[in-house]
């Protein structure tokens, strides 16, 4: 599709077609990846909802495969997981292993779309996920007291020998535990005074345990990631984005490590929402996100499809300079569709105004860039963009604050008043920052390492800045840049 239409990525997945949103059902099985998404496949603005689907050996390259699920007289089909039924544990697969898919119907009862039911439901598949069926005794959870009870992760726990469902409700996380993934039972919930909390009820659980890398001797070697979307509403300014809590998970019951009220972003900039980890993908954390935000992502610029997932990405732990923190790398595989590396000659930058960094040609680029900020510097990076992003460090005597801003995008940003923005994202230790960022068509990506700590930006943008050159503008101090390699994809 490429091919024809010159505004898709060239190696992030977009549907063929229609709207998109939350990727769904991430699961590998038997050497593929399968990637489900929310799907409305008549219109390029939300509505009721499908699971598109889509297939890839290597996390490149994908596949587009008929919809997996549609809306029927019971509801809509929104977001929620797979899992391998291994060892037949449903009895729906004659002894063999098979898929499973845990959805949340939205039943919408009146004309008035606020009047509506949410139920968790089931359905299987027993050719590797070309074909489903609903389970013939949906729902497996009815409806609650609670309108919003949506977005099933389902995980395999190991020491109490069971599965769980994490589930969000209102504005907090619900875990149900279960045997044989027919029958689930409640075991307790999480999030009343915890983290951030918006109008808006919480969304999208993922739950995932993870060994802590760098963690002391006296430290535990592994903790509990549990993520949850925070949904775009008139009192949060930011609109849609993705918190995380690291902590404890006994099988029944997740415990913060952290004070109440810390926020964790799991991404500082915009467009990182409804993130869900691939289930089955032994000794490795892979996940996804869709790059949008709920406030916008109805009346941005379309050109016949909406909506862009993030490049895989493998999540580890890692103790950092202000405790375990999320560390967020490229899947390696996303590397198989660069040209040879080239290298970025080292240069000290110490006079106010503008250089100039060349980049190759190319549908898609990747680049690291290593900075050495001398105290007091103030310098501005834009990544491919022009002037319509731009990244600002500034360094003191022992850490690199970083703020971000995204204009006019030429003039396309007159879409939505929230579009153009400038907000501060966060702040990494040391003055030595590498820059990791791929930068594919409307797709900004950008991981951020100080000494220990890392910030990931997510932006999109809706120009095509193919040809233009990396800009490193310092307004004060002195900046060295120490290495760099930057890498094209084909066109
Ligand atoms: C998050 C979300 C989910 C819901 C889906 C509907 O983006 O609102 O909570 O299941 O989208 O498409």
């Amino acid at each position: 599709l490429a091919d024809f239409e010159p505004q898709r990525p060239a190696v992030h997945f977009a549907p063929p077609m229609g709207w998109m949103n939350d990727p769904n059902g991430l699961v590998f099985f038997e050497g593929e990846y399968h990637l489900f998404y929310q799907f409305h496949p008549f219109s390029t603005v939300w509505g009721p909802m499908h699971w598109g689907h889509a297939v890839s050996r290597d996390l490149c390259h994908w596949q587009h495969l008929p919809i997996a699920l549609a809306p029927n007289e019971e509801g809509a089909c929104f977001s929620g997981s797979a899992v391998v039924d291994e060892h037949d544990v449903t009895g729906l697969f004659d002894g063999q292993p098979g898929l499973l898919a845990f959805y949340t119907c939205h039943r919408v009862l009146s004309d008035e779309p606020e009047d509506y039911q949410q139920s968790q439901c089931l359905a299987y598949s027993r050719d590797k996920g070309c074909t489903w069926q609903r389970y013939e005794r949906n729902p497996i959870l009815p409806p609650p007291s609670v309108k919003d009870f949506r977005d099933p992760k389902v995980v395999w726990h190991g020491p109490s020998q069971r599965w769980v469902m994490a589930l969000a409700c209102g504005q907090e996380i619900h875990f149900y535990t279960s045997h044989n993934l027919l029958e689930w039972q409640f075991a307790s919930a999480f999030g009343e005074g915890e983290g951030a909390h918006t109008q808006h009820p919480w969304e999208c659980p993922d739950l995932f345990e993870l060994p802590v890398d760098g963690a002391g001797p006296d430290e535990p070697a592994t903790r509990w990631v549990l993520v949850v979307g925070i949904g775009a509403t008139p009192d949060n300014p930011f609109g849609s984005f993705t918190q995380y809590f690291i902590g404890e998970f006994d099988g029944q019951r997740f415990t913060n490590d952290n004070a109440s009220d810390a926020v964790l972003m799991m991404d500082e900039g915009r467009d990182f929402y409804a993130v869900q980890s691939w289930s089955n993908t032994p000794g490795r954390q892979l996940a996804l996100a869709w790059l949008n935000n709920w406030q916008y992502a109805n009346h941005a610029p379309e050109t016949g499809w909406r909506g862009t997932m993030s490049l895989p990405r493998e999540l580890t732990l890692r103790a950092t300079y202000c405790g375990v923190r999320l560390h967020q790398r490229f899947a390696r595989e996303a590397a198989q569709a660069l040209s040879a590396l080239s290298h970025i000659s080292p240069r000290s930058l110490q006079t106010a105004g503008e250089h100039c960094i060349a980049l190759p040609e190319g549908a898609a680029v990747y680049g690291q860039l290593t900075l050495v900020l001398k105290a007091g510097t103030r310098l501005a990076l834009s990544l491919q963009q022009g002037y319509q992003q731009r990244l600002w460090l500034t360094a003191d005597e022992s850490t690199t604050s970083l703020h971000y801003e995204r204009q006019g995008s030429n003039g396309q940003a007159a879409f939505d008043e929230h579009f153009a923005c400038d907000h501060a994202a966060g702040s990494v230790d040391g003055l030595t920052v590498t820059v990791r960022w791929w930068c594919d068509h409307g797709t900004l990506e950008m991981l951020i390492e100080g000494a220990t700590e890392q910030r990931c930006i997510t932006q999109v943008s809706f120009v095509d800045h193919r040809r233009q050159p990396v800009t490193l503008e310092v307004v004060s101090g002195r900046v060295d840049v120490a290495e760099g390699v930057t890498q094209s994809v084909a066109e």
